[in-house]
């Protein structure tokens, strides 16, 4: 779809948890053509301050009318001014953004990873993914702590099996997503062997033998894709990191969020904010 700048009129804008917020856009035109994993840039204030646009990721789109809802976290100036933001007035957008998620053929688990607002995109991508039938979804989410879980109600209402990991233990296991996902392919490893290993011992098997059928996607902080990519390496699973750089234009112009990869130097908010982590340079 062509990337339009328009007006949206907030129809909701909510705290849904301490600094967590969910706002409700109507766009003309726009929600049943953006993809999961595309962004809106976004005018926080009503004027031009602060100057540079906010990227916030597309979180739920609706098919017939044309609503986005956008899930965001209270950061600095930019989000606090969002967050100020009343029902009916206008916020000035640039979107939809970015190349968004892919859905290669022929998967049938997937499992998505998210650490803090990384949730936001996966939402609507788990909405995707549940339309193919017969699929398995696991969701794991990462998090402080208890107060800054967010969206396990939604993803278990669209059928995910969801993992909360918070770094206190204030809610789920104690400790890092990552950890979690890695002991996660080490189960997904013995089931899959005990179901197919065939005329191989079961210890033979590898998740690598079913890697085409994982589908892995990852959204959060830098370090987090960092470990990610570390750790599905091994078994060659194809895996889409969703990036959230700092962005200056949010246009391709200004090459501020640009990030090292095996092919050069990309724009995140161009060739991204969706990766193959596999072609990520990370040093
Ligand atoms: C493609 C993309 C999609 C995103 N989607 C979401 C989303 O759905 N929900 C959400 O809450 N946030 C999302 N972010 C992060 C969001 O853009 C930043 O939180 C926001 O720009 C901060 O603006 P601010 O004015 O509130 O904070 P600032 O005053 O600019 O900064 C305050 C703090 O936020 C950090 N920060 C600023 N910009 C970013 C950034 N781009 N990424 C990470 N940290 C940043 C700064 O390092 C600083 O610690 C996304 C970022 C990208 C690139
Ligand atoms: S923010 Fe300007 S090129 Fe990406």
């Amino acid at each position: 779809m062509q990337k339009l700048q328009t007006k949206a009129e907030i129809l909701i804008n909510k705290e849904i948890a301490p600094g967590h917020f969910k706002m409700a856009l109507c766009i003309e035109g726009f929600a049943g053509k953006a993809r999961p994993g595309q962004f809106l840039h976004i005018r926080a204030g009503a004027g031009y301050e602060p100057l540079l646009r906010r990227p916030i990721s597309v979180h739920r789109i609706s098919d017939r009318q044309d609503i986005v809802e956008l899930l965001y976290k209270v950061n600095g100036k930019g989000t606090q001014l969002m967050s100020r933001r009343s029902k009916g007035t206008f916020l000035d957008v640039i979107g939809p953004l970015g190349n968004g998620f892919k859905v290669p053929k022929g998967q049938s688990n997937f499992v998505l990873i998210a650490g803090g607002m990384g949730v936001a995109p996966l939402v609507a991508l788990a909405d995707r993914l549940a339309t193919y039938r017969k699929k398995a979804i696991t969701v794991i989410i990462g998090a402080k702590d208890a107060a800054s879980v967010v969206c396990v109600k939604e993803f278990q209402e669209i059928g995910a099996k969801v993992i909360v990991v918070t770094e206190d233990g204030s809610r789920g296991d104690r400790g890092l997503a990552t950890a979690m996902l890695e002991k996660i392919i080490g189960d997904f490893d013995i089931r899959k062997a005990s179901l197919r290993a065939g005329p191989r011992s079961v210890s033979d098997v590898t998740i690598g033998d079913y890697a085409p059928e994982v589908g892995l996607y990852a959204c959060g902080p830098m370090g987090m894709l960092a470990s990610v990519a570390k750790i599905v390496k091994p078994y060659k699973i194809k895996t889409q990191g969703s990036f959230e750089e700092r962005m200056g234009c949010g246009v391709g112009a200004c090459f501020g969020c640009a990030i090292k990869t095996q092919r050069g130097y990309e724009r995140v908010c161009k060739e991204g904010p969706v990766f193959d982590l596999a072609d990520i340079v990370w040093d």
